[in-house]
């Protein structure tokens, strides 16, 4: 059941394995890369208390000795002070410049944990053990780490590509329903931007997926890596093609500043809703059948995910603001919105062309179901 993907970044290339039960040869797969048999693994205390000790094991079984660092979950992690604190332990643990760090957890330690390796000793390899759905299928490939600055999401950090990516399927199991839909935001979002028959198939196969069956898992978790690993490839640092990355983003992004980056939307949930109000606005422009709006939302339905404004408890503000809110965004290129708009299910294209009534109308009628 085991797949491998390569990323394809000439000396920089990695390869990203995924399966079940890939803790217990984690050592045998990190050993051929080390120069002495001892890992530094950051991780968070929920990850830690769940699958630690499965890692030292799988570590230990190929005489690999790992020492570790459990950061608190949440995003709130992915901050100065706990940075600070990971590359101090790193440096008190004499990691040296030819040593790994592995970045055992979700999206917010394989940023933090990539991020302290980029910086420390001027940059250190490290190996992605993404433990999240949406770490193993977005954010533990293709190299973007950092951390959050008080003035936004992700604003410092560095393009710093992985040396290996190990993503067991098994480890998914004990997410919670709702970090998993989340993830499942991300799997969606690579048929919307760019195959239509694996959007087909998730809405076929996503109930399997969802319960837990491991085959459907792992085809899913292989397929999206592949995507991005093919979009990364053609453009490492984003200069065109990785924007397709970000469908349903932009909306994303002002949707997850309005809620204050809390626990009222998660960022796989708020991508599912953006990808849902980018079909809207692709129908509205005329770009899309209207049909194809539909059918995203009934898909996410069917998954019992978030999928209108009105799903997020609590108050948000008024569509003016929400494209304030974007305007903000790290995306913005030249005072330009930038968009991700589609001509059908997996024809998604980048554009700055979209005028600001057409945004105004579709958030100001997806406002008014709340
Ligand atoms: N670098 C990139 O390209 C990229 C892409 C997308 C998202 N991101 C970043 O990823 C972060 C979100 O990632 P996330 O959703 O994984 O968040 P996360 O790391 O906070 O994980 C979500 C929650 O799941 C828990 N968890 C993780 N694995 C678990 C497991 N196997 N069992 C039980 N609980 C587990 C964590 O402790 C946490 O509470 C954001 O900071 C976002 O900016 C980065």
């Amino acid at each position: 059941m085991h797949q491998t993907v390569n990323v394809d970044l000439a000396e920089r290339s990695y390869d990203v394995e995924i399966g079940p039960d890939l803790l217990a040869q984690a050592g045998v797969r990190i050993k051929p890369m080390l120069h002495r048999p001892r890992v530094a693994v950051l991780t968070d205390e929920t990850v830690a208390g769940l699958h630690l000790d499965a890692l030292r094991s799988g570590l230990a079984s190929a005489g690999v000795e790992m020492t570790a660092l459990a950061l608190p979950a949440g995003e709130a992690t992915k901050s100065w002070p706990h940075f600070e604190r990971a590359v101090e332990w790193l440096l008190a643990e004499k990691i040296e410049r030819r040593d790994i760090v592995v970045a055992f957890g979700g999206g917010v330690i394989g940023d933090l944990g990539g991020f302290a390796a980029a910086v420390l000793r001027r940059g250190v390899r490290f190996v992605q053990i993404p433990t999240s759905l949406l770490a193993q299928v977005d954010s533990s490939v293709g190299g973007k780490t950092g951390i959050n600055a008080p003035q936004g999401k992700n604003l410092i950090g560095a393009f710093h590509q992985p040396s290996l990516v190990l993503a067991d399927t098994s480890v998914l199991g004990t997410l919670t329903a709702r970090d998993f839909l989340a993830g499942y935001g991300e799997v969606v979002k690579y048929g919307l931007l760019g195959d239509a028959d694996f959007f087909e198939w998730l809405e076929r196969n996503g109930p399997a997926l969802s319960a837990g069956d491991m085959a459907t898992r792992v085809q899913a978790v292989t397929r999206s890596v592949q995507m991005k690993a093919d979009i990364v490839a053609r453009d490492e640092t984003e200069q065109g093609d990785r924007a397709l990355l970000n469908l349903g983003h932009t909306f994303c992004h002002a949707l997850e500043a309005a809620t204050g980056y809390s626990d009222r939307l998660l960022h796989g949930e708020g991508v599912a809703i953006g990808c849902a109000l980018a079909f809207e606005l692709s129908a509205r422009l005329g770009l899309c059948s209207q049909e194809d709006p539909s059918r995203v939302r009934a898909h996410l339905k069917a998954m019992g995910m978030k999928t209108d404004l009105s799903d997020i408890p609590g108050d948000l503000p008024g569509a003016e603001d929400l494209v304030d809110l974007m305007a903000q965004d790290k995306k913005v290129v030249d005072g330009q919105l930038r968009f991700i708009l589609a001509r059908g299910i997996g024809q998604a294209f980048v554009t700055s062309d979209v005028p600001r009534d057409a945004v105004l109308s579709v958030l100001q009628d997806a406002l008014a179901t709340c």
